[in-house]
């Protein structure tokens, strides 16, 4: 609480400074990585069940397992075996993804984990460091922004939610909603009449016929994001694991509430003013959008599919049946991914969309 106390004043200050309003995504932006304070940059375990919320690396190391044989079957195409995680949680992707590798004997030649968080990065050092080889430990580097070139697989799970949000309300016209502080609490208030994120959900709104008083968000990362990348890419593949929609379901007439969500301990709410640094909040991915950003960008788009289809193309029901495993872990690594696929648990809510730069190799889990 006291930490939350001291987010919380450091945000008012900030609203002072910008003359008594800042956008939501402002508002998001300091929640999450405000320095040495934010939710990803300090602090307490996150991921997982000490945490607040579990991710598919926390699910099982099928998960990362699956993704390393989609990495092997691109490395034999051509693919330089270098591989770039976004975002790496604990490090048990990497982990996963590693142990696979080794155990499979497929040849990679560097790990960067793109990790912009300085607790998190300490987090993922101590746990690989007990996990992995000093020899694959010296093919792993942390960076905090992206590389100056970069050849190979980039990977990011449960990345692009966590990235700050425009929040927009439809009265007579549409508002972009911004944060105040009044009356000893953080607020909704107006924020703008005009702003790149009201254009955005106007393009929106002149398909999907959207009812008054319905409030959503937009999120105007993905095209800086995948300028960015594109730029340091010579060729690449670009693997996002995300739960989100498409267009028209995203802005479904009737998801008139959008679908911002906070996570505290394992409960989940709409209300992103409660606990400022101690609670996640996120927003599912408009896959429609981040499409069109990566093509603006210039990557060529490989496909969307649901999580349970890129699995099971990777092959992980072949995963569960290794010889060496007794009668006990086969259930429970069944469980898992029963976990990771069925449609009810994270197998359709989440979903994998490819890009591709310079390359145009066959993505197994993109295909059929
Ligand atoms: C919900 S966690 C997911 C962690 C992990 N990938 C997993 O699946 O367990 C979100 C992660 O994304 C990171 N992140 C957010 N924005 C990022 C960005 N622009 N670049 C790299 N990482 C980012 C956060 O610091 C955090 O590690």
């Amino acid at each position: 609480m006291e930490h939350s106390k001291r987010l919380i004043q450091k945000i008012v200050e900030h609203i002072a400074q910008a003359g008594g309003r800042i956008s939501f995504a402002d508002y998001m932006q300091h929640c999450l990585y405000e320095p040495g304070l934010g939710y990803y940059a300090a602090g307490s375990v996150k991921l997982g069940q000490a945490g607040d919320f579990i991710t598919a690396p926390e699910v099982s190391a099928l998960f990362g397992q699956s993704l390393a044989q989609q990495a092997a079957a691109l490395f034999k195409q051509g693919l330089q075996p270098h591989m770039l995680e976004f975002g790496a949680g604990s490090g048990k992707l990497c982990r996963d993804i590693l142990h696979h590798f080794e155990s499979r004997g497929i040849e990679w030649m560097s790990y960067q984990i793109l990790e912009p968080s300085p607790d998190l990065q300490q987090r993922q050092q101590l746990f690989l460091k007990q996990q992995l080889s000093a020899e694959a430990m010296e093919k792993i580097q942390w960076l905090s922004t992206l590389p100056e070139s970069f050849n190979g697989l980039v990977l990011g799970n449960e990345v692009l939610d966590a990235m700050p949000v425009n929040v927009v309300l439809k009265q007579d016209q549409w508002l972009e909603l911004g944060v105040g502080f009044e009356q000893d609490r953080f607020q909704w208030v107006e924020w703008a009449q005009d702003s790149a994120a009201i254009r955005q959900i106007q393009a929106i709104d002149r398909i999907q016929q959207l009812g008054q008083n319905y409030c959503t968000e937009v999120n105007g990362n993905y095209a800086p994001w995948c300028k960015g990348l594109f730029a340091r890419c010579d060729q690449a593949v670009v693997l996002m694991i995300d739960y989100g929609y498409e267009q028209s379901e995203y802005y479904h007439p009737t998801r008139n509430t959008g679908t911002l969500m906070c996570f505290y301990q394992h409960r989940s709410h709409p209300d992103p003013f409660i606990y400022p640094g101690l609670q996640d909040i996120t927003a599912f991915v408009d896959f429609d959008a981040f499409a069109e950003a990566a093509l603006a960008a210039g990557f060529s788009v490989t496909g969307l599919k649901t999580q349970a289809h890129f699995l099971m193309k990777n092959g992980v029901l072949d995963l569960i049946g290794q010889p060496d495993s007794d009668a006990l872990t086969q259930m429970s690594l069944t469980q898992q991914v029963k976990t990771l696929t069925l449609p009810g648990e994270m197998g359709e809510k989440f979903k994998v969309i490819g890009l591709q730069k310079n390359l145009d190799l066959s993505v197994s889990g993109l295909q059929g």
